[in-house]
């Protein structure tokens, strides 16, 4: 038997691999997104961009808690303007890796998306990734779009209006229904949906001082800890669409990859555990999950996917 396939197509799109650089996680610069595709990931996202230049939430903003992260990072990103030279450039970088680049934004108003949607579009991604679904920015911005079946179909409708390139939807878990609102933003023309987006918002307490650690006092919880509920919002919303999922939450190795997998995902989604483990995180994990596949006698991830609902 040789090795097995781990190459998988999205939209029409081929990833060499299916690991999948999550939002916000080193999507900052077009070097760092070379770098991230030359450790061994199958696509690369870049950190979510907006109208215009945002400072974030003051530090700290990340905090490694034993069973997870808690980020209050609030969206800082150089706005558009800049981001649609960092997307280009990360484009020529990327090219000869055949590593596509799914470009990361974000608006507070619905209309705002679509502005955004254009421009991010003038440099040619291979998909724009929808971020309807931040917890830690609701003191300015109000509860998330991806909290709504209607509002995050609106924002699908008029993105997709405005551009052809795949369109990814990044939903939340913090809602009661997500394989409700995944049919809404599949219905608005979605092409992927992606999930979960951070939970919560979550809370550490230092108990020395007896305050909050993030200056933001509140913040999104990540890793470990929230596998489970990832899992779980994959199988939900592979029952409910049609359309291909990217499983992001708590993926840390190969085995949590492949459940993710088997929950229904296409692709997976690695946040934290980059955090964690390192750039050598996706060449590890594919390592992990081509063991796994040699010793359980599978070939190709075709023969996995979705096999938790059989
Ligand atoms: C420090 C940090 C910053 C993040 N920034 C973004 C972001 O800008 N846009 C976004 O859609 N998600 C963002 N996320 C969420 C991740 O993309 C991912 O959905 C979430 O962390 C769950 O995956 P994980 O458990 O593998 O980290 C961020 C997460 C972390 C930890």
């Amino acid at each position: 038997m040789g090795k097995p396939d781990l190459s998988v197509e999205l939209c029409g799109v081929r990833l060499p691999n299916p690991l999948v650089l999550a939002a916000g996680i080193l999507g900052t610069g077009a070097e760092l997104l070379r770098r991230v595709a030359e450790s061994g990931a199958g696509m690369v996202t870049t950190k979510s961009c907006g109208p215009s230049p945002r400072a974030g939430h003051p530090n700290p903003t990340v905090l490694d808690w034993g069973h997870g992260l808690i980020n209050a990072v609030g969206l800082a990103n150089p706005g558009v303007e800049e981001e649609v030279g960092i997307i280009a450039r990360a484009r020529e970088m990327l090219e000869a890796s055949g590593v596509p680049l799914a470009a990361s934004i974000f608006a507070e108003t619905v209309e705002g998306f679509a502005d955004v949607a254009r421009k991010v579009a003038e440099a040619q991604p291979d998909f724009i990734e929808l971020n309807i679904s931040c917890p830690n920015v609701a003191d300015e911005m109000g509860r998330p779009f991806a909290c709504d079946t209607g509002d995050a179909a609106r924002v699908t409708t008029v993105v997709k209006e405005v551009t052809s390139i795949p369109l990814i939807v990044k939903l939340s878990p913090n809602v009661t229904g997500i394989a409700t609102i995944a049919r809404g933003v599949e219905r608005a023309g979605a092409d992927t949906i992606a999930a979960i987006n951070t939970l919560g918002p979550g809370m550490i307490i230092d108990v020395h001082s007896g305050r909050p650690i993030l200056a933001n006092k509140v913040g999104g919880v990540s890793g470990p800890a929230i596998r489970p509920i990832a899992v779980r919002c994959v199988f939900d919303i592979y029952e409910a669409v049609d359309i291909p999922i990217i499983g992001i939450g708590g993926v840390n190795d190969g085995r949590d990859a492949l459940e993710m997998i088997m929950a229904g995902a296409t692709a997976v989604g690695i946040g934290s555990a980059v955090r964690y483990r390192g750039l050598e995180v996706f060449a590890a994990i594919l390592d992990e999950m081509e063991a796994f596949m040699v010793e359980d006698g599978y070939d190709s991830l075709e023969e996995i996917r979705g096999m938790a609902h059989t």
